[in-house]
């Protein structure tokens, strides 16, 4: 899956539901709409787009939501995507919640890998940030994953200027303490609120000097496949344990992306900030041929954007917000 500026997309990321049990305000509003039922990709055209992806030259698929786990019967999809030839690394994001009950099921299917968004540590603040009073819910998701044995386990942690300026060492410190692999992320335009604004996120460089000057850290080298992390990788110099940023606003990693998108009404989006997208599930429906659905993909993909314009004066929001295309 080759794109006008050679970059190959090897890295598809599903979304199972746009429903999710958190109201992130840097995610969407408190009273959503969702997608109705007959609109969502079902397990098997699921399974049959993620053959074609395959095909093409998908090697990693993330399962996304909304929150994944408020649809039922996850762990057994991906028991069903362990068995694609070609697929080597299945991963999962999740609030965490979920976790309580499923992880050891996801563990069993054979899923090794997630991340968990965790913004604060501290109980009022994750109130006002996921409008849900949950923090404690979370931390034992957290820790029931890693009784199963994930590993890794990921933490994502939205970094909100005039919020949680003051939770980055705490959370360091936390993640170091449990094995858990820290990244924050810069809050990008894709809320529903319109409460983005340029002073609202926190650089990644100013994250990781508030970090380094507690806990010293070495820059990770990225070469080979980790050119197209979202991440950019620290090692804390007293441990194996890593830190990292997604600075997708201060230090856009576009020119690297390998990344599309599958949304869970079956559209797929070649970026995050894609502002039109390639209907792959009424052709499905339609009968059309595994060849005909694997030229639409390719059409899209070659015709993928440079990158995101967040940046640039002429930045158009995308019509969807984040818990409707999958993080
Ligand atoms: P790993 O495979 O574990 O590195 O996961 P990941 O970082 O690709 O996936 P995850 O779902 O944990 O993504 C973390 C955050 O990175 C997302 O919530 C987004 O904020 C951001 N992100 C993921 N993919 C992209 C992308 O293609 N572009 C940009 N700008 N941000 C992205
Ligand atoms: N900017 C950056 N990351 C976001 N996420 C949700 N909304 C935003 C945003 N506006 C992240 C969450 C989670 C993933 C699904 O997307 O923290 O890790
Ligand atoms: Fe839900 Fe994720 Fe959005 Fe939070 S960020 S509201 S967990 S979809």
């Amino acid at each position: 899956m080759l794109d006008r500026f050679g970059r190959i997309h090897t890295n598809l990321r599903i979304s199972v539901t746009d429903v999710c049990n958190f109201r992130c305000i840097y995610c969407m509003p408190e009273d959503m709409t969702f997608m109705p039922d007959a609109a969502l990709m079902t397990f098997d055209e699921i399974l049959h787009l993620a053959r074609i992806f395959v095909a093409l030259g998908a090697n990693k698929v993330r399962i996304t939501g909304g929150e994944p786990l408020v649809r039922p019967g996850v762990p057994a999809l991906i028991r069903q995507l362990t068995q694609l030839e070609g697929l080597k690394d299945i991963s999962l994001t999740t609030n965490g919640i979920g976790l309580i009950k499923q992880a050891q099921a996801l563990y069993d299917a054979g899923l090794r890998r997630i991340n968990v968004s965790l913004d604060t540590l501290n109980e009022e603040k994750f109130e006002q940030m996921t409008r849900r009073k949950v923090l404690s819910r979370v931390l034992e998701g957290l820790k029931a994953a890693h009784k199963c044995g994930f590993n890794p386990i990921k933490i994502n942690a939205v970094a909100m200027r005039g919020f949680t300026d003051d939770e980055i060492v705490d959370l360091a410190t936390f993640a170091r303490q449990n094995d858990y692999q820290l990244r924050f992320i810069e809050f990008m335009p894709l809320d529903a609120d319109d409460v983005w604004g340029r002073n609202m996120y926190i650089p990644g460089k100013e994250i990781i000097g508030k970090i380094n000057a507690v806990y010293p850290l070495t820059p990770v080298t990225q070469n080979g496949e980790a050119k197209s992390d979202t991440a950019q990788r620290y090692r804390f110099s007293d441990s194996e344990n890593e830190v990292g940023v997604i600075s997708s606003v201060s230090e856009p990693f576009c020119e690297n992306c390998n990344r599309v998108r599958l949304t869970a009404d079956g559209k797929l989006r070649t970026c995050l900030f894609s502002l039109t997208e390639t209907d792959l599930l009424t052709p499905l429906r339609e009968g059309v041929a595994d060849d005909g659905i694997a030229e639409l993909i390719l059409n899209a993909v070659e015709q993928k954007e440079a990158g995101h314009k967040i940046n640039a004066a002429d930045f158009i929001k995308p019509e969807r917000n984040m818990s409707r295309i999958g993080g």
